[in-house]
C-alpha cells in the first residue's frame, strides 16, 4: 500500500496559556491520498492555516502527529523537499522583479532551471508582468508569484493556503484549470485551503470541512452534495401537492414552489402520486445545493447544535 500524501493523527494546537488560550486545532485526524485535489474548507479562524503550518513544520503541535508521505514532519526535513507550499502572506524581495525573485529562490534551494521558471511564469499567467518589481504587484499578482514559487522545486505535494485570494473571476478560473492540470497531467497532489466554497467545489475531488479546529464533514464533493439532495416541484394547487407529498417526504414551501428532501430517483413516484390526486405538475427539477450552502448548514449545525435547512 502506498503511503498517504498527508495524514494527521489527533493533531491539536493550543496557542497561549490558561484563560487566554486558543485551541486552534482540536484533535484533527486527516487522510489525504496522493494524486488528487483535496480541499480543506472552513470559515475564518477555523484552524486551516495553523494546520498547514504544522504540516510544514513551521509550528509545533501541542499534541498529536502529522506525516507527509509516511514520514513524521517534525524534524523530517528530507520529506519537506518533496513539498511546495504557499502559506498566508508569502513575502518577496520588493525591489527585485517577479522573475528575479523566482530565480533567487530557485538558486537558494538548489533547483535553478531557467526553462522551468519561464514555464511557471506562463502557467500562472504573469508573463507580461514578470519583469516588474514585486513590490508594486497587486494582491492577485503576488498570489500568482507565490504559486509559481511553490512549484519551483517540482514538488510531489503542493500545499496552498487560500490560493485564489485576491484573484479576479478570470484569474480564479485560470488557477482552477492549472491546479487540475497539475494532478491530471503531472500526477501531483494538491492540498488547498479555502473559505470560498463555490470555487473549490469545481476543483476538488474530496474535501474536509473544518470548524473550530475539528473536522465536521469529510468526503467526495459529489457525495457531500447528494447527502442534502432536494427536488423542486412546481405544481398546482400547491396546498394539495404539499399535503400529498408530505405523506412520504419532508416538504417545505419556498417562493411558490415546493422543495422536497428527495433524490432524483424519487421523481417518478412523486409525479405519479400527484397526478393520482389531480394535481397539475408543471415541473420537477433537481434543486442543486451548492457546497456553499452545504457548508453554511454544517458549520452552523456545529455552532448552534441545531440543523439549518434551506
Ligand atoms: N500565533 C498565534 N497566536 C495566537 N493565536 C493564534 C495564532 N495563530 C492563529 N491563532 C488563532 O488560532 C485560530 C485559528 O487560526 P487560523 O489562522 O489557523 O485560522 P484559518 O482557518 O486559517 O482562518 P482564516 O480563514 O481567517 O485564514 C484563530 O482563533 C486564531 O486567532
Ligand atoms: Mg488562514
Amino acid at each position: 500500500m502506498t503511503a498517504l500524501a498527508i495524514e494527521t493523527h489527533s493533531l491539536s494546537k493550543q496557542f497561549g496559556r490558561k484563560k487566554k488560550s486558543v485551541l486552534a486545532v482540536n484533535k484533527l485526524s486527516l487522510q489525504v491520498e496522493a494524486n488528487q485535489v483535496y480541499g480543506f474548507l472552513g470559515p475564518n479562524g477555523a484552524g486551516k492555516t495553523t494546520t498547514i503550518r504544522i504540516l510544514l513544520d513551521l509550528v509545533r503541535p501541542t499534541s498529536g502527529e502529522a506525516r507527509l508521505f509516511g514520514q513524521p514532519t517534525l524534524r523530517a526535513h528530507e520529506v519537506l523537499r518533496r513539498v511546495g507550499a504557499l502559506v498566508e502572506g508569502a513575502t518577496f524581495y520588493p525591489y527585485l522583479s517577479g522573475r528575479k525573485n523566482l530565480e533567487v529562490l530557485a538558486r537558494t534551494g538548489g533547483y535553478y532551471d531557467k526553462e522551468r521558471i519561464d514555464r511557471l511564469i506562463h502557467q500562472v499567467g504573469m508573463e507580461d508582468r514578470a519583469e516588474r518589481r514585486a513590490g508594486g504587484y497587486s494582491t492577485g499578482m503576488k498570489q500568482r508569484l507565490g504559486i509559481a514559487a511553490a512549484l519551483l522545486s517540482d514538488p510531489d505535494l503542493i500545499i496552498l493556503d487560500e490560493p485564489t485570494n485576491g484573484l479576479d473571476p478570470a484569474g480564479i478560473q485560470e488557477m482552477r484549470t492549472f491546479i487540475r492540470s497539475l494532478v491530471k497531467e503531472q500526477g501531483k497532489t494538491v492540498f488547498l485551503s479555502s473559505h470560498m466554497l463555490g470555487e473549490v467545489e469545481q476543483v476538488c475531488d474530496r474535501v474536509a470541512i473544518i470548524n473550530k479546529g475539528s473536522i465536521v464533514r469529510e468526503g467526495k464533493v459529489a457525495d457531500l452534495l447528494s447527502e442534502h439532495a432536494r427536488l423542486r416541484i412546481d405544481a398546482s394547487p400547491i396546498d394539495v401537492a404539499s399535503e400529498v407529498l408530505s405523506r412520504n417526504w419532508r416538504v417545505m414551501r419556498s417562493d411558490g414552489v415546493l422543495l422536497a428532501e428527495a433524490a432524483r430517483e424519487d421523481a417518478p413516484a412523486m409525479i405519479r402520486k400527484l397526478v393520482e390526486q389531480d394535481v397539475q405538475v408543471f415541473e420537477v427539477s433537481a434543486h442543486r445545493q451548492s457546497l456553499e450552502s452545504f457548508f453554511l448548514s454544517v458549520t452552523q449545525e456545529e455552532s448552534d447544535g441545531q440543523s439549518v435547512s434551506g
